[in-house]
């Protein structure tokens, strides 16, 4: 994989814009699981917030393929150097795991309302909690790198290199 100075702006862009939406994503789930429950006895499964939902979701798909094929055209900057390796190494399977579950939220999330299966609903959610939970790993690790080393690797993702 090929090693730039910093993020592109679209690389950048990207990034802000996908955590947005999944904040958009997260705040509408509660009507999505109404209409789901509603679809799922054969009822009328409307209401704004899951139209939203979905809507934005697809969004995601879309963005998170074009966020993955720049990052494997253009790369990315190095880890700054002295960290210990078996940090290096979580971060790199860490931001795979968020790419990889930038695909498969939302594509689970799509299936389970297409073809009507309340199995990978549950899969969808199960996927979300690990997003969570990784993304909250991926901000303290954030945070750790601005206020205890401070080594201005927040400014990466603000400034295009
Ligand atoms: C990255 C985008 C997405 C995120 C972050 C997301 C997040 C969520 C969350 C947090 C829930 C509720 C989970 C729970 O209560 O434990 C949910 C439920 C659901 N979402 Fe999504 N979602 C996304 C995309 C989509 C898309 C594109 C669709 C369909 C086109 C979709 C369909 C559903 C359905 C059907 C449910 C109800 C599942 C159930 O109750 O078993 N989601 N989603
Ligand atoms: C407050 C929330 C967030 C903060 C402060 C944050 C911060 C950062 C920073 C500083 C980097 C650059 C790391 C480096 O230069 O090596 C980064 C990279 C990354 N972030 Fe976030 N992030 C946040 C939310 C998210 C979310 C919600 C996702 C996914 C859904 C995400 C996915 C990624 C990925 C995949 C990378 C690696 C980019 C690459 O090297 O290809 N981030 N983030």
């Amino acid at each position: 994989m090929s090693e730039t100075q910093g993020y592109s702006r679209a690389q950048i862009a990207l990034h802000w814009g996908i955590f947005a939406l999944m904040g958009v994503s997260f705040f509408s789930h509660e009507g999505m699981k109404e209409a789901f429950r509603a679809a799922l006895k054969g009822e009328e499964a409307g209401g704004a917030a899951a139209v939203v939902h979905r809507l934005v979701g697809i969004a995601i798909l879309i963005l998170a393929l074009a966020r993955i094929v720049l990052r494997l055209r253009r790369g990315a900057p190095a880890l700054p150097p002295g960290g210990h390796p078996l940090l290096s190494l979580a971060a790199k399977v860490t931001h795979l795991a968020l790419y990889a579950l930038m695909i498969a939220i939302p594509a689970s999330g799509m299936a389970a309302w297409l073809g009507a299966s309340r199995d990978i609903g549950e899969v969808h959610e199960t996927l979300f909690g690990l997003l969570f939970v990784l993304v909250g790993l991926h901000v303290v690790a954030a945070l750790f790198h601005q206020f205890v080393l401070k080594d201005g690797l927040m400014q990466r993702m603000k400034r295009p290199g």
